[in-house]
């Protein structure tokens, strides 16, 4: 769909369209006008995504009521409680209401605080998420998690707020650069590995055009992403069952994004591409577990076609292992590791040992 089409999830507090293509925002802003008309709206973005979009912003802002911008820093720093805490004071200081509304004007780490701001400012108010990155609209954009990091654990504080609006518009991906649309990519092999073999095979077909970027040959892949997501989270809105499918390749990747660091403190891994590594590692656990040597292949080499930076050295199984207990998804005495069983075809595991997890990091370190 390139012309602006709308999906629609279905949530325990209502439903939330989802306006997908070229042409989404105009879409969207046209069927919401008169709801914004009468509200105060606050876009929180970024400076770099603001300088590249800032026409989109003068669009929304010419339909509000009132509006303003606040601005977050770029990237997964925003995700933090210290910024959380100045949005909390600019919306009271700039006359925020409960018929406030919030719009996320960027990628995934600016939908997730903006998000968690809409979720707890006055006990909630709503928020629109408009995603401009691949990643942020085929996956963070869309369910309702909000989340910020605590120091060495990824999304730790957060809660289940939708969005009342998602609009992705596909002519942002325009912008950006190929790193970006690897790591987008590498969502989106998670989706169709867990849920979709069909997507799962056009990404095959289709890999390097995708990675050629433009919003013609992505928007079909974003609202097929879209549309996977939704059946699961519809299924289980909360995260209890199968959408725990959709944290594949998360646990250790989320303990390598974190841990992946060079000397001055700056991450060498973006979420994308540590997903991309989890996605590989989870690979070692599915295959004594029933996963095909073919199947496995077809993924190891998805993965490996998209792209992935070498891991940096120094990567201390150990710390490795502390970051992956301190994961959100991690239970009392257990962890749910997620694996493919076949293409499209998902499984949560409880029953993975400590010394399995150990033993197969030390391999995967030495072998990557
Ligand atoms: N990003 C995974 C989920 O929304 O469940």
């Amino acid at each position: 769909m390139s012309e602006g089409g709308r999906l629609e999830l279905r949530h325990p507090g209502g439903s939330t369209p989802i306006w997908v293509g070229a042409g989404a925002l105009g879409n969207a802003l046209e069927a919401l006008g008169a709801s914004l008309a009468r509200r105060r709206v606050f876009a929180v973005t970024s400076p770099p995504v603001r300088a590249l979009h800032g026409a989109a912003l003068d669009a929304v802002a010419a339909t509000a009521g009132a509006f303003r911008i606040l601005e977050v820093a770029d990237g997964e720093s925003a995700k933090s409680v210290e910024t959380v805490v100045t949005l909390w004071r600019r919306l009271l200081d700039e006359g925020g209401k409960r018929d406030s509304l919030i719009v996320a004007f960027g990628g995934g780490s600016i939908g997730d605080v903006a998000g968690f701001v809409a979720a707890t400012f006055l006990r909630g108010v709503d928020y629109l998420q408009v995603p401009t990155t691949l990643l942020a609209q085929v996956d963070a954009s869309i369910g309702g998690k909000t989340a910020i990091n605590l120091p060495r654990a990824k999304n730790c504080v957060g809660a289940f707020h939708h969005p009342v609006a998602t609009i992705a518009e596909t002519t942002f991906l325009e912008t950006l650069g190929p790193r970006q649309i690897r790591c987008g990519l590498f969502e989106v092999v998670k989706t169709a590995a867990m849920l979709d073999s069909d997507l799962f095979a056009m990404l095959e077909t289709e890999l390097e055009e995708l990675l050629g970027g433009g919003a013609e040959v992505l928007a079909p892949v974003v609202e097929a992403t879209a549309a996977a997501k939704i059946a699961v989270v519809e299924r289980d809105p909360t995260e209890g069952n199968d959408r725990r499918l959709l944290n594949f390749g998360h646990t250790l990747g989320h303990a390598l994004e974190s841990a992946a660091v060079d000397v001055h403190g700056h991450k060498t891994l973006e979420h994308g591409e540590a997903v991309g590594y989890g996605m590989l590692f989870a690979l070692e656990l599915a295959r004594p577990r029933g996963l095909g040597m073919k199947e496995a292949e077809r993924i190891r080499e998805l993965v490996v076609r998209i792209g992935l930076p070498p891991l940096p050295g120094g990567l201390d199984p150990a710390d490795l292992i502390d970051r992956i207990a301190r994961d959100k998804k991690a239970r009392e005495g257990s962890i749910a590791w997620v694996m493919p069983m076949k293409i499209g075809d998902g499984l949560v595991v409880e029953n993975v040992t400590g010394e399995e997890v150990s033993s197969t990091i030390d391999r995967f370190l030495a072998g990557a």
